[in-house]
Order: C-alpha cells, then sequence, then structure tokens
C-alpha cells in the first residue's frame, strides 16, 4: 500500500464544492490502485483572512511542504477586493507558488471530442487542438522590484511593476518547455513582446541559447499580441507554448475557450524538488459560488494532474481522466458546457456520475 500526505486548499467561493468532488473521486480510486491518500486540510486566501488575518498563514506553508503534493481549488472574492494588497486573497496565492519555488505552471488546453459544439469557435478550427502553456510563475511582472504605489515630486500618485528576468530564471522554464515539446509534438513556441521590452529580448537569446541542446525540436517565436490572434484564428498550429507570468496567464484563458469552458482547465505548479501545487486554471467565480452550478471538472482533472505529475501514478490519473470522457460522453453537462440534447447537472451530481463511472 503506497500513502501519500496531500494537503487541501479548498479557499474561497466555488472552491469548496469542487474540491469535496475532487477529494471524493481520489477517495474513490485509490483502493483500484493501492493507494492511501492522508488528507489535511488547510486555510489559504480569503477563508484564511477570515480566520487568522493572513491570506498565507505560515501554518499552511509549514503542512504544504510536509506534504507530496498540495491540491488548491481557489481563491478569492469581492469581500477581500478591497484590502490593502499584502492581506489580499491573490498574495496569498503567490506567496504559496514563491514559497514552494513553483516556477513552472504547466497549463494544457485540450479540445475533447465530446465538447467541439461548446466552444465558441467553430468545430473545424477547434477540432484535434492539444496545446500545452509552459508559463513561468515566479517571476516577471509579477515579482518584479520595485514595486508599489509612490508618490511623485508634483504629489502625484504613480503605480509601479517591474517585469524583469534573469537568465537563469529564463534558462530553467526554458528547459522545462524543451522536454515538455519533446515528449509531446515536438514543436515549441516561445511568445514575448521582444520588439518593445528589453526583458523579451533577453528571454529570446537565451531560448535560442538553449535550442542547440534540442535539436530534435523545431522552435518559432511570436510577438505576444499576433500569438493572442493566432490562438483564436488556428490553435491547431501549437503544440507547446513558453512564455512569462503576465503573458501565460493571458493567453491560457483565452487557450480555456478553445475548450468550451474554463471549467475544463487543469494546471500544474511544480519546482525543481517539493510538492507540487494542483489547480484548476480558473478562479473563485464567486458570481456562481454557493449555488451549486460549478463545473467540478478542472478541479478532477487538476488532481488527475496531482497523480501523473506529483505523484507519479499514471494509472490512476488515467483512470479519473477516463472517468471525466465517460460522462462526458453520456451526454451530461454542468451549465457552463450545456447544450441542445443535453442533461443539465449541479456541481454535485456531476461528482455523482463521475463515482458512478469509477464505482
Ligand atoms: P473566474 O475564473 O473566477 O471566473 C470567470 C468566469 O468564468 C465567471 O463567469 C465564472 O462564473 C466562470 N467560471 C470560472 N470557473 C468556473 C467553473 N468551474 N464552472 C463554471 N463557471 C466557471 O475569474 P474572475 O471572475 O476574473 O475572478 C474571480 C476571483 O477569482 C478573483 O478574486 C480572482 O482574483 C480570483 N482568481 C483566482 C484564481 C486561483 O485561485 N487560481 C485564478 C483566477 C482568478
Ligand atoms: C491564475 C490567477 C492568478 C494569477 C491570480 C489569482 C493571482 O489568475 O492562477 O491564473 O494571475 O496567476
Ligand atoms: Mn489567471
Amino acid at each position: 500500500m503506497t500513502s501519500y500526505r496531500i494537503t487541501l486548499l479548498a479557499g474561497d467561493g466555488i472552491g469548496p464544492e469542487i474540491m469535496a468532488v475532487a477529494v471524493a473521486v481520489l477517495k474513490a480510486v485509490a483502493p483500484q490502485f493501492g493507494l492511501t491518500f492522508d488528507f489535511t486540510s488547510a486555510l489559504m486566501g480569503g477563508a484564511a483572512i477570515d480566520a487568522t488575518g493572513d491570506p498565507l498563514p505560515p501554518e499552511t506553508l509549514v503542512t504544504c511542504r510536509q506534504s507530496d503534493a498540495v491540491l488548491l481549488a481557489a481563491i478569492g472574492g469581492y469581500k477581500w477586493d478591497n484590502l490593502p494588497r499584502h492581506l489580499r486573497p491573490e498574495t496569498g496565492l503567490l506567496g504559496l507558488r514563491a514559497g514552494l519555488g513553483l516556477f513552472a505552471n504547466l497549463r494544457p488546453a485540450q479540445i475533447l471530442p465530446q465538447l467541439i459544439d461548446a466552444s465558441s469557435l467553430k468545430p473545424e478550427i477547434v477540432s484535434g487542438v492539444d496545446i500545452m502553456v509552459v508559463r513561468e510563475l515566479t517571476g516577471g511582472i509579477y515579482f518584479g522590484q520595485p514595486k508599489g504605489i509612490f508618490s511623485t515630486a508634483s504629489g502625484e500618485k504613480r503605480g509601479v511593476n517591474t517585469m524583469a528576468y534573469t537568465e537563469s530564471e529564463i534558462d530553467r522554464i526554458g528547459r522545462v518547455a524543451f522536454e515538455t515539446a519533446r515528449q509531446r509534438g515536438k514543436k515549441l513556441c516561445s511568445v514575448d513582446k521582444a520588439n518593445v521590452l528589453e526583458v523579451s529580448q533577453l528571454w529570446r537569446d537565451r531560448i535560442n541559447g538553449l535550442a542547440q541542446d534540442y535539436p530534435d525540436v523545431e522552435l518559432s517565436h511570436l510577438y505576444v499580441d499576433n500569438a493572442a490572434m493566432q490562438l483564436v484564428r488556428a490553435p491547431k498550429q501549437f503544440d507547446t507554448i513558453v512564455t512569462g507570468n503576465l503573458f501565460g496567464d493571458i493567453l491560457s484563458d483565452a487557450a480555456a475557450m478553445l475548450t468550451g469552458s474554463i471549467g475544463m482547465l487543469p494546471s500544474a505548479s511544480l519546482g525543481s524538488a517539493g510538492p507540487g501545487v494542483f489547480e484548476p486554471v480558473h478562479g473563485s467565480a464567486p458570481d456562481i459560488a454557493g449555488q451549486n452550478k460549478a463545473n467540478p471538472l478542472a478541479m478532477v482533472l487538476s488532481a488527475a494532474m496531482m497523480l501523473r505529475y506529483g505523484l507519479h501514478q499514471p494509472g490512476p490519473a488515467q483512470a479519473i481522466e477516463q472517468a471525466v470522457f465517460t460522462v462526458l460522453d453520456q451526454g451530461k453537462r454542468t451549465r457552463d458546457l450545456m447544450g441542445p440534447g443535453m442533461t443539465l447537472l449541479g456541481c454535485q451530481e456531476m461528482g455523482q456520475a463521475l463515482l458512478d463511472v469509477l464505482n
């Protein structure tokens, strides 16, 4: 029997609803593969602010560090939007990523045949799309110094963030991206704004330098504005995309809509050692929180990514992914994916449908 310690960060909004589904699914597959999970829940985001005044209490980081993997649902919401920046839920999430050294964020956007009609793009544009966005996660404009709101000599306020990357930061994410592309379609597109930004010029130079070590991977470059356009014009041209923190945030939400709903997209955040964090690409969806309307599949697929990338257990990962395909084959849909002839389910009922397939 192999046992894993998993930290659960349910967070805010729809977080607890979708986390409950993922935990039930993990409990269902575990015995079938000789695994046991030792789950520990910890506070994070708005829930942690309400309980402790801190969006990332030190004990949460300790619990995460002591575990084999971390499952995170989502954080944030209207209630905490006007707090000072250091007390915001989002600051807790950035602290978690930095604190665990999670510099590589893998965000797969794959269109499932069952969901072709759910995409806002034409079926012929999206059918067969299979993209992996490799987003740098602990650098760039999210973390660069100086940052803040400062007063100028004239007494006016000036907001500042700094987009900065060192050579070593670019190289380590670049290597993850080339290795990822090598396991996939052997095509890597690096996205930057090198026509305008010095930080992007260095990014491009370093990625070009790394290419010598990966002659089997075809490397291309796009400016981020063109990349956003190409993603919705002809997404099938992409295999693996590597980009910085902010561009990756934006492009992965755009890629989400190719697949029908942001409620379908999982992600894995990995460092060079220690536990990874596995979380949906979407946020806490405060507009539908507490209404049993959320799509839990991005969360469930994040649990599958945890098994595959964090715990090196491809068997149960595949079983979970297969259960998702089967439920979609049965025509079962949450509201975000609803279409003619489909059966509308709530979040909990979608969870039960997965359990019915798995048990
Ligand atoms: P969001 O992703 O929460 O929601 C955008 C839209 O997508 C909303 O209409 C929402 O209802 C819908 N949606 C999202 N996930 C869904 C799901 N699983 N099922 C059905 N519909 C879903 O983005 P937002 O509204 O810009 O942000 C809301 C809050 O979430 C903010 O506080 C933001 O900072 C936070 N956020 C957190 C994370 C995270 O925890 N990783 C990621 C993004 C945003
Ligand atoms: C994401 C989110 C976060 C980000 C926010 C909530 C800090 O949008 O995980 O995509 O910008 O990275
Ligand atoms: Mn985002």
